[in-house]
């Protein structure tokens, strides 16, 4: 019989938390919103982040909708990021009505190129830019925003992939102006439903942030800050998120022992592997490359291992894409990933016979 592999287990990721016990403590204390569990959490992952300010959301798409409200781009306004991550910062630029400009990425780690930036950044002079530290993966982030801040352009870092990563002992969401992360379960952070959080480090930007989840409440009833919605995590999520932000690092290890066992293991395929396992690399997502990977991935599946592609379709070329291109720009490395990438199992309680199957799949695929 074949052995199934499913791509993630929440009940696995969270194998010795007791999660009874976090939910049983916000009923006893009889609050569910914006009480001492969510101030807790802001405070403790603010600090774990390196940061002054956290302000948790719903989600990670309001966390960056709110980013882009909180810095003002609206309607006229342009914003650059990629066009690989997964659409998820072109539905928060739809959403506040502003239009973006995709930019390629870097072939070796698929986030945003320099290169490609300071080439776009002599072309257009955008509101802002979205860095997605993509699979995990921090992008060349000090070299972005040094490119950045030269042309007075604000950067949001999307974190939602990559809770922990470091360089140069900081943390992602700490280098641009605003970082935005998603707790969705399967995260690196994950909470058991949807959460989010925007961390700064300018009080005036945290204030707004607080206001814009909160109807653009100043103070209750009053309605201060345009733009303003209801975005709050519940005390469930942020008591399960408190709780499980003391072993994110253990979990991080975890992942990129996995990620360790891959890379070893498949030294020498024509594959290509994700391009770093230090620190600022926290294997959210083990991705492969292969000129073969439909065919890779229907072979997996008969092996009972489920594989996935992040993201099968760049962001220009989805069915409502809003976004452009820059005049004579094709975005070669963003369209290859697209056709290229793989992600396998990787994540903290994965157990080592799962590990053992993806590793023989995989051999086996290519010794066929
Ligand atoms: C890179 C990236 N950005 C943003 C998001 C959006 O987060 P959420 O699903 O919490 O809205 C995700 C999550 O799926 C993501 O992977």
């Amino acid at each position: 019989m074949v052995q199934a592999v499913p791509f993630f287990s929440m009940q696995a990721a969270n194998q010795g938390l007791d999660v009874q016990a976090s939910v049983a403590r916000v009923v006893a204390r009889d609050r569910y919103l914006l009480g001492e569990e969510t101030r807790a959490f802001e405070q403790a992952f603010g600090a774990y982040c390196g940061v002054a300010h956290c302000v948790t959301v719903a989600n990670g798409t309001d966390a960056l909708e709110l980013a882009l409200r909180a810095l003002d781009v609206g309607p006229g306004d342009t914003v650059m990021l990629t066009a690989n991550a997964g659409y998820y910062g072109s539905i928060a630029l739809q959403l506040v009505g502003a239009r973006a400009c995709y930019v390629d990425i870097d072939p070796r780690t698929m986030t945003l190129d320099p290169q490609a930036l300071a080439h776009a950044l002599k072309r257009c002079k955008p509101k802002a830019v979205i860095v997605t530290h993509l699979y995990g993966q921090l992008a060349d982030i000090e070299t972005l925003c040094a490119l950045a801040a030269r042309d007075g352009v604000a950067v949001i870092e999307d974190c939602a992939q990559s809770h922990g990563a470091a360089q140069g002992g900081r943390r992602a969401g700490s280098f641009g102006r605003i970082g935005c992360f998603s707790f969705y379960p399967t995260k690196n952070l994950g909470a058991l439903g949807d959460a989010g959080a925007v961390v700064c480090s300018d009080a005036a930007l945290a204030k707004r942030l607080t206001a814009l989840r909160q109807y653009g409440w100043g103070r209750k009833y009053h309605n201060d800050v345009a733009g303003g919605r209801n975005s709050r995590i519940d005390e469930f999520q942020a008591a399960v998120l408190n709780d499980k932000l003391g072993h994110l690092d253990a979990c991080n290890a975890q992942r990129r022992e996995a990620a360790d066992r891959y890379h070893a293991a498949f030294a020498g395929l024509p594959l290509q592997a994700p391009a770093v396992s230090r620190q600022d690399y926290v294997a959210h997502l083990y991705v492969v490359r292969s000129a073969q990977r439909n065919k890779l991935q229907s072979f997996l599946a008969t092996r009972g291992v489920q594989a996935e592609v992040h993201y099968p379709i760049p962001d220009h070329r989805q069915a409502t894409a809003a976004g452009h291109l820059l005049e004579g720009e094709s975005l070669p490395h963003t369209q290859a990933a697209c056709d290229s990438v793989l992600s396998l199992p990787c994540y903290p309680g994965l157990p080592r016979p799962h590990q053992q199957a993806v590793v023989a799949a995989v051999l086996d695929f290519f010794r066929r």
